[in-house]
């Protein structure tokens, strides 16, 4: 570790008083705190191009001060036990006021966000959070082993950066996966490899959003988007979705530049939006001028039928962005994932990201490549899938038993389904409550990772539960503990 000390070889002070009074500054400021390793001497001397002895001396007068401690073996350490009279000049530090007038006016800050809800860090009996997967069902082994491998070949993939767009290997299965799976025909330089979707989102708004851009989203919609478009300064549109997702007859008319949308499995209604309304949605972005991101962010988890190509791959205006991650699929501890666009958004998109972070990190992208070239990942999502289903349908079942024909959307696909409570149930938020407070995780719309404008028709009696993190046993015993709560209020 170099510690920052800068001297002034034409001040009047000594080298030695020069150095004597940062350390001591650095470690009654607490940045460097009780118990860091000081650098040796001959460390320190060689980055201050000074003699070993000047830095001796330093550190012999630091320690007879009682500020370091030397331990045989092991080296010099900031004292575990500062003394009483350094301990008062920290407090000194720590408690200075700059006199009236002489207040230093920081610049404001103009970013506005705010921390989306990812995980849930309490810890229920049973959690039917949305937004989790099963850690149990990473495949360790053979990740491993294909990280291992690729390790080997790795020659000079650590010390350069690469193509910020992502790793062509990469962006190659990625174009190949989209064509069979989602109808989507793109070229390997449409793909722009991110970390996870959020990324790709930030760099679709980088792109198209400034102070008052006008945003169209969903209404509920995915918070992790909507709080993002607000920390750009755009003006949200909330368009509100029924029984066949986003409601394509009431977008604005006009002045939208961006419409955000999950139509596969309206995130978090569940809903599924019909060929017609994509063609409709695709003239009325060509007739606006608008773009359009379609967040697929749980596709590979369809349980009936073929899915609709997605709307990208009916896409011919050029006008529509698709965000995928592996969030899913494998872990959002992977943070991988990706975003498509148009041919005429390439350059500005790739310029985009190299200003971001210049390109992800190689060994996740050639791991992740290697891993559905070779047909694992193909082999990985089918066990997936089987697992998942079993789940849904143990949710399902539990509910039915429970409490007898249930409304549910959603659950043709995904790793999560809404349940519209009938009249005579307490509302949403209040069975989210109730259940809580017997160890239940359920959820309410714009209580887990979804955002509620406020006047959905869905806010006060629908409830988001996922079913991926539990175990068959475990969603049933949940379940029995919500129908046990139910039974214990007087009034239902
Ligand atoms: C609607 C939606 N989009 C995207 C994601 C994934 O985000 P990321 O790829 O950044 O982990 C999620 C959460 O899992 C989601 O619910």
């Amino acid at each position: 570790m170099a510690i920052p000390i800068v001297l002034d070889h034409n001040s009047p002070q000594s080298l030695q008083g020069q150095i004597f009074e940062q350390l001591r500054h650095l470690i009654l400021g607490g940045k460097l705190k009780p118990g860091t390793p000081i650098p040796a001497s001959r460390v320190l001397a060689e980055q201050l191009g000074i003699s070993r002895n000047t830095v001796l001396l330093v550190y012999d007068r630091l320690m007879a001060e009682g500020y370091l401690q030397a331990r045989k073996a092991i080296g010099t350490y900031v004292n575990l036990e500062l003394p009483e009279t350094s301990l008062a000049a920290t407090r000194r530090i720590a408690t200075a006021v700059p006199a009236q007038g002489e207040a230093i006016r920081q610049p404001d800050i103009p970013f506005i966000g705010q921390k989306q809800t990812r995980g849930n860090t309490r810890h229920l009996d049973f959690d039917f959070f949305p937004d989790r997967t099963d850690l149990d069902l990473f495949p360790q082994k053979i990740w491993r082993r294909f990280i291992n491998r690729t390790f080997a070949s790795s020659s000079t993939h650590f010390t350069e950066c690469g193509d910020p767009g992502g790793l062509l290997q990469l962006r190659e299965v990625v174009a190949d996966h989209l064509g069979v799976a989602r109808g989507i025909s793109v070229t390997p330089d449409q793909v722009i490899i991110t970390a996870g979707s959020q990324e790709g989102l930030n760099l679709a708004s980088r792109l198209l959003i400034k102070d008052g851009t006008l945003v169209a989203t969903e209404n509920p919609c995915y918070e992790g988007a909507a709080l993002l478009f607000q920390s750009y300064y755009a003006k949200l549109a909330p368009v509100p979705v029924d029984e066949s997702g986003l409601d394509v007859e009431q977008l604005p008319k006009e002045g939208v530049t961006l419409l955000y949308l999950t139509p596969s499995h309206q995130y978090p209604l569940g809903f599924t939006l019909p060929i017609e309304r994509r063609l409709k949605l695709l003239d009325w972005a060509q007739r606006c001028g608008a773009y359009i991101i379609e967040d697929d962010y749980d596709s590979d988890f369809r349980y009936r039928g073929s899915p609709l190509t997605a709307l990208m791959g009916l896409d011919d205006y050029g006008c529509v962005m698709y965000l995928g991650t592996f969030s899913k699929s494998m872990g959002a501890g992977l943070r991988l994932g990706y975003l498509v666009v148009p041919k005429t958004l390439i350059h500005a998109t790739r310029s985009a990201k190299a200003l971001l972070n210049n390109g992800h990190s190689w060994l996740d992208q050639i791991t992740m490549a290697e891993f559905i070239r070779s047909g694992a990942y193909g082999n990985h999502l089918r066990r997936m899938r089987h697992v998942y289903c079993k789940r849904r349908d143990a949710l399902i079942e539990a509910l039915r038993q429970h409490f007898g024909a249930v409304e549910l959307s959603g659950v043709e696909s995904g790793l999560h389904l809404a349940w519209h409570l009938p009249e005579g149930y307490p509302s949403a938020p209040e069975l989210q409550e109730l259940a809580l407070q017997h160890g239940v995780g359920v959820y309410a719309i714009g209580a887990g990772t979804a955002y509620d404008y406020g006047q959905s028709r869905y806010s006060a009696r629908t409830l988001i539960l996922g079913f991926a993190s539990l175990n068959e046993y475990q969603i049933r015993a949940g379940i029995r503990r919500i129908a046990d709560v139910f039974a214990s209020i007087p009034s239902t």
